[in-house]
């Protein structure tokens, strides 16, 4: 039974923050951040809430396909900043968007939340095959950083996506070829996100750092630059292609020179591997999604062509899918 990406929509908060507005409140450059990472602006929210950011995430992906809101039969939340814990985010934007009697639920994988969401949509469209999925990958990433924190600080950005999936191939974008996802917590100290239950709280009590990302920049980058390639060629030896087979490269987008690095390990072109990390910094789950959103819009996103997707993030956990467009 094939699975299918019907079709992708996107939602982004009205105010960017360009690097220049951070270094008002920080010891940071634009020259530091554009060098360092790539990124010369990001999205940041200011009132909206999650929920209505990725009901407008919703809205645009339904604004572009023929399956009805109706037919969901599925609502995946791949996040690891929904508006509270319960609701989830999948359960709130079920209720804005009128849907009942559907499965909705939360799931975190950090960055590799996509990928894993993408994976849990197959199973279940494997079990059932008249299951249709809206899979969210959205992220408020502005209420997890600590702004006195300027190595994280400068990274992150919000973004909210929605994915809808089923097994009609009339009306697709991209067959889901397959997908592999893994995870290894013997670095999990590298990045961390806490804000949850691990310590006891009592009413009152100040918010501590760990609320926010807390991060080892370099042996992150080390290890993403490591293993991102390796889950590529493996997916890549499993289906009997080779890196030549690919015609675009969409990795996590977090930082320039990691998606060039893994570009250059797996020895495609450069031509061929998407980035627009400089417009909205690491909105973490949502990166892949939002960098298919607009290859496609920018025309890059072509029928027939084959699609890499490769992300990595705190767990540590990583992924890999292959797209047939
Ligand atoms: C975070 C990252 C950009 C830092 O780049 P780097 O080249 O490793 O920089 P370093 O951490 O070695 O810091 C170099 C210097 O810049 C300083 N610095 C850190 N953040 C800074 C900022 N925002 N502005 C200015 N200077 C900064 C450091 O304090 C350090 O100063 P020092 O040499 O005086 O101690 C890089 O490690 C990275 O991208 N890591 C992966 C992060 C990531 O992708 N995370 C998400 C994965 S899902």
């Amino acid at each position: 039974m094939k699975q299918y990406i019907h079709s992708i929509g996107v939602a982004l908060p009205n105010r960017i923050v360009s690097n220049a507005d951070l270094a008002l409140h920080m010891d940071t450059t634009d020259e530091w951040i554009q060098t360092r990472t790539g990124i010369a602006q990001r999205y940041m929210v200011e009132e909206e809430s999650h929920t209505s950011l990725a009901t407008r995430a919703s809205e645009c992906a339904f604004a572009t396909t023929s399956i009805p809101p109706h037919t969901i039969t599925h609502i995946i939340g791949a996040t690891c900043s929904p508006d509270t814990y319960s609701p989830s985010l999948a359960v709130s934007v079920a209720h804005n968007l009128g849907m009942t009697n559907i499965c909705a639920f939360d799931m975190n994988a950090m960055c590799s939340g996509y990928l894993y969401g993408l994976e849990i949509a197959r199973g279940l469209l494997c079990a059932n095959q008249s299951s249709t999925i809206l899979l969210l990958a959205s992220e408020l990433m502005s209420r997890r950083i600590n702004m006195n924190d300027r190595t994280t600080a400068v990274l992150f950005g919000d973004a909210s996506t929605a994915t809808i999936l089923s097994t009609q191939h009339e009306g697709a974008l991209a067959e889901l070829e397959d997908v592999i996802c893994c995870a290894d917590g013997t670095l999990s100290n590298c990045l961390t996100l806490g804000g949850a239950c691990g310590k006891p709280k009592a009413v009152g009590d100040s918010i501590t750092d760990d609320f926010f990302i807390q991060m080892n920049g370099r042996e992150v980058f080390k290890n993403a630059v490591r293993i991102m390639p390796t889950i590529c060629e493996q997916i890549l030896s499993t289906n009997g292609y080779t890196i030549d087979d690919i015609d675009l490269l969409i990795a996590h987008q977090a930082n320039f020179r990691i998606i060039e690095a893994v570009g250059e390990r797996l020895g495609i072109t450069q031509d061929k591997v998407f980035i627009n990390v400089h417009n909205y910094g690491n909105t973490s789950s949502a990166t892949i999604p939002l960098a298919l959103y607009e290859a496609k819009e920018q025309g890059i996103l072509q029928p027939g062509m084959k699609v890499l997707l490769v992300a990595f993030g705190g767990g540590f956990t990583w992924g890999s899918a292959l797209l047939q467009c």
